[in-house]
């Protein structure tokens, strides 16, 4: 039924959750009351760098900082193509001090860093399909900085905008499958975000809010295999049946921050 996939390898750059908490709340699904079980989250996060290595990937780390439990969210430090460095400026105070800590990561691996002028986080919401951006804006990164961003990277920027606060990072909403196909869930977006969505990918997986919720979207796709939380079994069994390869790898303790798969990884193209 459907043609075979084949796999890119990929260079990531992740943070241990050493630090990892709960400790405010700057998204639905966070509730500092209720606990992190830290331990667990390690060996959820561990599991993940050990899928992504067995699937031929390369990770980088960069050092955790206490007092920065969100850090571990490293998708959200910067959006990286053609080796440059689009850096990030939290919505969030309690988040801003994480962009020193990357831009220095990245100054190190000799790459150059744009420190963007308005609120922008990174890979949450500026999403490389292979071609362009689509990059989000509603609830954290805005339309100034999607400006920034077309003028930094020289690459097409689209920007659509989210609507449900659950997901309030495109990254939540939206994964790229391969150069030429996403998956995403339509009600995430505006009615007009979601007719340039349509228009872009007629053949696009949708998901529905249940494997949304599950942070089903918040998976990270090589071109065949898609590293997809457990808890999204059904738009894991709908992309086998589009060809993709499932490897499901629980972060159920991440997401009491609000995060997942996608969340805890940057791409460095
Ligand atoms: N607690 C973090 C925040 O609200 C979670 C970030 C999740 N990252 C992501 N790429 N969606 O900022």
């Amino acid at each position: 039924m459907s043609e075979r996939r084949v796999a890119r390898s990929r260079r990531f750059l992740v943070c241990e959750p050493r630090h990892f908490a709960v400790q405010y709340a700057i998204n639905p699904w966070m509730h500092p009351d209720r606990p992190v079980d830290v331990d667990l989250a390690q060996d959820q996060w561990q599991a993940l760098i050990r899928a992504y290595r067995a699937h031929g990937h390369t990770v980088d780390t960069i050092e955790p900082v206490p007092g920065l439990p969100d850090m571990v969210f490293a998708a959200n430090a910067a959006c990286v193509v053609g080796g440059r460095v689009f850096g990030s400026l939290f919505h969030a105070p309690e988040r801003r001090p994480e962009s020193d800590q990357y831009d220095t990561w990245f100054k190190k691996a000799g790459y150059d860093v744009y420190r963007p002028e308005s609120v922008t986080e990174g890979e949450g919401d500026l999403v490389w399909t292979g071609r362009y951006v689509l990059a989000g804006t509603g609830f954290r990164t805005t339309r100034e900085a999607h400006r920034e961003a077309q003028e930094f990277l020289g690459h097409p920027v689209i920007g659509l905008t989210l609507v449900d606060p659950y997901f309030y990072h495109l990254d939540t909403a939206l994964f790229v499958l391969d150069d030429d196909n996403v998956c995403y869930f339509p009600e995430a977006f505006s009615p007009g975000s979601r007719e340039v969505l349509r228009r872009l990918y007629p053949d696009a997986v949708l998901a529905t809010r249940e494997d949304a919720l599950a942070f089903g979207l918040n998976s990270l796709s090589d071109g065949r295999h898609v590293f997809i939380a457990p808890e999204a079994e059904a738009l894991a069994g709908r992309l086998a049946g589009h060809g993709y390869v499932p490897v499901p790898v629980s972060l159920s303790e991440f997401h009491k921050a609000g995060g997942g798969i996608k969340c805890c990884t940057q791409e460095i193209r």
